[in-house]
């Protein structure tokens, strides 16, 4: 289910757009980073109108990369419309250790991004790996509109529904990354989190249940079916999580690694479903043959 988000309302523009301006509206309602801003807003506004308008609902707090219809993720812009989670620089982290555990050329890996938002990272793993055969697919429909865009860009699939559900079944036991950016704030933290976050970025997009690890439990339980043997799953979680996700991803019968970037502060746990004889999961092998 999607949640409505609040109406921002967007006053009359009021100010005269010159740099010095804008800097000095921007820096009254608070921006910290106000010439930045500034000199993003004016370069990509189309009009003077426009980037008045822009000025506004950024000083009436809408995130600044909805206000300015991008983000930039792994140095490249994607598209986020008001009212998408906007992908965090920190998990341009998950993205590196993807690109890592990617499988040699000699094939095109097969590539789920799933709960994608905007699909920035299966869109950024497509670009630091080359050719991959990329699906991903979230339960929102503003988040599959601006996926349609991104991931259509460099020819992946996008699908809407409940995880794995909307995704092709002929995928099952051939998947050797599956990105998996899923909600984990515990529920009692979302009114917590800055309100760029609480208040402009869907509940769906932020609340992962009682200890935030509910979706990736569900995750988890079906990566299996669908990793081949050496796939990988990828998440990100909190660092007072990593006791509990790991033994979530053990749980499901995946080998849990962690990996930790100090100065982006981004965990990543990685689940790998073994090769080896002998460590067949019920139901899986018979999928991958299939
Ligand atoms: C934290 S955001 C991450 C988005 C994107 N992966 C990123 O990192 O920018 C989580 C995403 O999960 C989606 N989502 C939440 N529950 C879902 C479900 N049951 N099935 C599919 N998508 C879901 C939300 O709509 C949201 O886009």
């Amino acid at each position: 289910m999607t949640q409505a988000l609040p109406e921002v309302p967007v006053p009359a523009p009021q100010i005269t757009v010159t740099p010095s301006a804008v800097i000095a509206r921007l820096r009254a309602a608070g921006c910290v980073f106000a010439e930045e801003e500034a000199e993003l807003i004016l370069s990509s506004a189309r009009s003077a109108a426009e980037a008045a308008g822009m000025v506004e609902r950024r000083a009436a707090g809408l995130p600044l990369e909805h206000v300015l219809g991008w983000a930039e993720f792994c140095g490249r812009r994607m598209v986020v419309e008001p009212g998408v989670f906007v992908p965090r620089r920190r998990t341009e982290f998950l993205v590196e250790r993807a690109a890592h555990l990617c499988p040699p050329t000699n094939r095109t890996p097969i590539v789920i991004d799933l709960c994608c938002g905007s699909g920035a990272l299966g869109v950024a793993l497509a670009e630091a790996r080359g050719r991959i055969d990329l699906h991903a697919a979230d339960l929102d429909p503003v988040a599959v509109r601006c996926a349609r865009h991104n991931v259509g860009a460099v020819g992946g699939q996008v699908y809407q529904g409940d995880l794995f559900r909307p995704l092709p079944a002929t995928l099952r036991g051939r998947v050797d990354i599956l990105l998996a950016n899923v909600p984990y704030v515990p529920s009692a933290e979302v009114a917590l989190l800055p309100a760029e976050a609480r208040v402009h970025e869907p509940r769906l997009a932020l609340d992962g249940g009682a200890d935030g690890l509910d979706v990736l439990r569900r995750v988890a339980a079906e990566a299996p079916a669908w990793l081949a043997p050496d796939g990988h799953l990828l998440f990100e979680t909190g660092e007072h999580q990593v006791r509990v996700a790991v033994a979530i991803v053990a749980d499901a019968g995946l080998v849990p690694t962690v990996a930790r970037c100090a100065e982006r502060y981004a965990t990543v746990v990685t689940g790998t479903r073994p090769a080896r004889r002998g460590l067949s999961l019920p139901g899986v092998d018979a999928a991958a043959a299939g």
